[in-house]
């Protein structure tokens, strides 16, 4: 089994990157079987210019984009964790998902996906969570699974990359074992 795992924020030290990366440690160290592996993209080697229907009608859809369509396309299930600006979406992760959209509008190709969010705040992110939630069967996403995790700073060891508070390890794990179903 082959997971694409990605945090949409393209901060160099990005909170939901952290969270990527545990939950690709504990995916390798046999969570949900020793037949998986993950990749890990940063959603960064995708930088495009700003959607427009003028620079899509002039120079087509970027090869980032294509390339990035080819890599949910590889998967056989997905990991996102969402940064949130005001209540939404990163605009580089909006951007990439724009362009994306043009190559097929069901741009998570009816793959399994685990949706997950971090914040420094208590509500951990939650808005963007439950937004791509939501949008997430018109845009061919088959989520098994949504998770934030408030105050990442109280509930996340940096140094020890590795959630310290128990009942969000226990339902973070749970999460990920949601991809181990057909
Ligand atoms: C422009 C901007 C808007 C933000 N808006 C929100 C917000 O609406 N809700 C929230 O919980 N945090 C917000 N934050 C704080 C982010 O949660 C914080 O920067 C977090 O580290 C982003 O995730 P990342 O580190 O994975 O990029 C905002 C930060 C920036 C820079």
């Amino acid at each position: 089994m082959r997971i694409v795992a990605f945090a949409a924020s393209t901060s160099s030290r990005s909170i939901n990157k952290q969270l990527i990366r545990y939950a690709s440690l504990l995916l390798a160290g046999g969570l949900i079987g020793d037949d998986v592996t993950v990749e890990v993209l940063d959603i960064g080697d995708y930088e495009m210019p700003i959607y427009s229907i003028d620079r899509q009608d002039a120079d087509g859809i970027p090869e980032s984009a294509h390339r990035f369509h080819g890599r949910i396309a590889e998967a056989d299930a997905l990991i996102i964790s969402f940064a949130e600006h005001n209540g939404y979406y990163t605009a580089a992760y909006k951007n990439l998902y724009d362009w994306a959209s043009r190559i097929d509008r069901k741009v998570y190709q009816e793959k399994p996906i685990v949706m997950l969010a971090t914040s420094p705040g208590g509500r951990g992110a939650a808005g963007v969570l439950e937004r791509a939630m939501e949008a997430a069967e018109r845009q061919g996403a088959d989520v098994r699974a949504g998770l934030s995790v408030p105050d990442f700073n109280d509930n996340f060891d940096v140094d020890e990359g590795r959630l310290v508070n128990d009942d969000i390890d226990r339902a973070f794990r749970q999460a990920l074992s949601t991809l181990a179903r057909n």
